[in-house]
């Protein structure tokens, strides 16, 4: 049987036209600070219509945090809200500015050096200020969970936290918002949604029906919409996209089962080293790691073949083979390459691959903490 506790405050407003309910969400005497990314939202006017939303409230503005937001970039954001007495952030992005936001909101009041919040995965995090987004790019989930995922430019360590203290009050998500997103985007979005669901669900079975349930209809529904994503996708396809995504990594699928994120782990390593995008790490890693790990996975992998992919036909290797084939030509399907010799990486670059998971103490990874640096070696191995 499982157990767990399930808290999500987060409100989602959901829709066309919501950027102007920031107005109600928003506290009337907030100081506002509006975070906000590389210059797309300024370009395509989402940036101009929040600050009309928040009307007269006083607002400073914070721009150009990265795509795989650096602590260097967001510490200057620390020092800003520091200097102005600024007590409210608002994000306006995709998941590098809503994860940015969150470090800094915890940052302002923390005791000592920030960089420990990373280094302590956030569990020294005991309060932070309060913040809400405007969804720009569904893939993440970061628009209602409590998880970011901070890069230290000069030791290249892009680690993960997750804290209590920083759920977003609201998240407004309005699919309208991702009419300018490059299909290169979309595509990372489904990509990263369904290695999300993946992550929680293909471990090993502990009756969780429901949650099987949920993740399976997931899966289901980003297996649908996938190829509608990138050719020419309608209102339908970008309002499931958004909600789909948010879904997958909000907590609920996760609930009371376990959880295996090896392969988010491993493909930071991938993101951090060489500026690959999160998506595209675990499109490679994904499918390797299902191979090398297809003993501790082998119910799960099953189950996954007939509800997912609806393979009943063959032996259980085969089965097995024909849905980590499937999951790999999905990703494929989506322009996103599956092996790191397409991203020029071969296999010298392993050694210091290996190296940076020990140095961030990723060294006992996945469901059973049986992912050693030497199962890791080996899923890079067959990555290639
Ligand atoms: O920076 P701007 O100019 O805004 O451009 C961004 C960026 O270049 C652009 N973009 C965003 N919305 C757009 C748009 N371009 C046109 N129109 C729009 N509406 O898209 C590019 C990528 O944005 P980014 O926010 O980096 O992408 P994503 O949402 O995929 O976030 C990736 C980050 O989230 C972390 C990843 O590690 C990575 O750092 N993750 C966070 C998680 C969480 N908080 O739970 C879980 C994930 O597994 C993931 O690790
Ligand atoms: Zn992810």
């Amino acid at each position: 049987m499982f157990d767990f506790e399930f808290h999500n405050p987060t409100k989602i407003v959901f829709g066309r036209q919501t950027v102007a309910r920031l107005d109600t969400l928003v506290p009337a005497n907030a100081r506002v600070l509006v975070l906000y990314g590389g210059g797309s939202a300024q370009k395509n006017g989402t940036l101009d219509e929040v600050l009309g939303a928040l009307g007269s409230r006083e607002i400073q503005q914070f721009g150009g945090i990265e795509a795989n937001p650096t602590y260097e970039t967001l510490m200057r954001a620390v020092e800003l809200i520091r200097e102005q007495k600024l007590d409210f952030l608002l994000a306006v992005g995709g998941g590098s500015v809503i994860d940015g936001t969150k470090f800094v909101a915890a940052a302002v009041a923390y005791q000592g050096e920030p960089w420990e919040i990373l280094e302590t995965y956030g569990a020294k995090v005991t309060q932070a200020l309060p913040f809400g987004s405007v969804l720009t790019l569904p893939a993440t989930g970061s628009e209602m969970n409590n998880g970011g995922v901070v890069t230290r430019k000069s030791t290249q360590s892009k680690l993960p936290f997750r804290s209590p203290h920083v759920f977003p009050q609201f998240s407004i998500l309005d699919p309208d918002k991702t009419l300018t997103l490059p299909p290169r985007q979309l595509a990372n979005g489904v990509a990263d949604a369904f290695t999300h669901v993946v992550e929680q669900y293909l471990t090993y079975p502990v009756e969780g029906r429901v949650q099987d349930r949920f993740a399976e209809g997931l899966l289901q529904t980003l297996v649908e919409i996938g190829p509608k994503v990138l050719n020419d996708p309608d209102d339908d396809v970008r309002a499931n996209l958004m909600w789909v995504a948010t879904l997958a990594l909000n907590g609920l699928v996760g609930a009371g089962v376990p959880q295996d994120w090896s392969t988010h782990m491993i493909g930071h390593e991938l993101t951090a080293g060489y500026g690959i995008d999160h998506a595209r790490t675990l499109a490679v890693v994904l499918p390797a790691n299902l191979q090398i790990r297809r003993e501790s996975k082998r119910r799960k992998l099953l189950q996954y073949a007939e509800r997912v992919w609806h393979i009943t036909d063959g032996s259980e290797e085969q089965r097995i083979d024909a849905a980590i084939e499937r999951t790999r030509s999905f990703f494929e399907s989506l322009d996103i390459r599956t092996r790191l010799h397409d991203y020029d990486i071969g296999a010298d670059a392993i050694d210091a691959l290996i190296a940076q998971l020990e140095a961030h103490g990723m060294t006992r990874l996945g469901e059973g903490k049986d992912v050693t640096p030497d199962v890791s070696r080996r899923i890079l191995e067959a990555s290639l």
